[in-house]
């Protein structure tokens, strides 16, 4: 299934020759991957920004998002319409989750949940610029520490860790939303040094089977031995 319906407030630069809308709120110029900066004149990072038909756009680097990795490499799942609510496990700094709070837009909801404190300040700064990214200083096993967080239509999960699927299993339980979509990147060395990463990924899907699998994408060599998995909740 892929959840391409517009939204309500989709302008885009349909005029701009090149420009073409990959899902609404994600745009490609000439290969490179765009969204519609929500705080214009201030990078999140280090990306380009773009002025198209007087409209500020920021460059996504599929060399340092999985999310725009997968995207690259032909994603047909995209289910993050405007005012999507996400628990985002492994936010770490907040790269990724800035552009999808660029694409969900200020009504919905990026609940980041990180364990380093580290990454949490570079976070906090981010989350103040852009309001609907909230932070979550906390160990995404124990989601009972965050149990306040509303119920939401995603869980985006990158933390590289060996229990990732018991990770994720439990905060599918607790937050996701029936018919809501988990997307889990899984790196396999992070989880097995020695096996075959296609062995790691068959071992790893077989542990979140209680969520239906609907989409695959390895994502290398963009990101080495890593796939991609779009699950959704029965
Ligand atoms: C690969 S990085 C995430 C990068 C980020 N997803 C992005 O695209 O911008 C993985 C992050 O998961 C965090 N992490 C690892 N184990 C965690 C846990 N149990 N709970 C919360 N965060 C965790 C790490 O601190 C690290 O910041």
């Amino acid at each position: 299934m892929t959840m391409s319906a517009p939204g309500r407030r989709r302008e885009h630069s349909g005029n701009v020759p090149g420009v073409s809308m990959q899902f609404p709120g994600v745009w490609r110029l000439r290969g490179k991957l765009l969204t519609r900066n929500a705080v214009p004149g201030i990078r999140a990072y280090s990306e380009d920004l773009l002025q198209l038909e007087g409209k500020e756009y920021r460059v996504w680097d599929p060399t340092r998002s999985k999310l725009a990795a997968a995207l690259v490499k032909g994603l047909r799942t995209f289910p993050f319409p405007l005012g999507a609510k996400v628990l985002y496990l492994g936010i770490a700094n907040g790269n990724t989750a800035s552009f999808l709070s660029d694409i969900i837009g200020p009504e919905g909801a990026v609940y980041g949940v990180e364990i380093s404190e580290r990454s949490m300040r570079d976070l906090a700064q981010l989350a103040q610029l852009r309001p609907h990214i909230i932070p979550v200083l906390a160990n995404a096993k124990l989601p009972g520490r965050y149990a306040w967080v509303e119920p939401v239509d995603v869980i985006y999960q990158d933390v590289a860790a060996d229990d990732q699927a018991e990770i994720l299993l439990r905060n599918a339980a607790r937050f996701l939303k029936k018919g809501g979509f988990a997307l889990l990147a899984i790196k396999a060395r992070s989880i097995d040094v020695t096996a075959p990463p296609e062995q790691v990924f068959r071992r790893e899907l077989a542990r979140v089977r209680a969520l239906e699998i609907v989409e695959e994408i390895r994502l290398d060599p963009l990101e080495k031995d890593h796939l991609f998995v779009v699950l959704r909740k029965p």
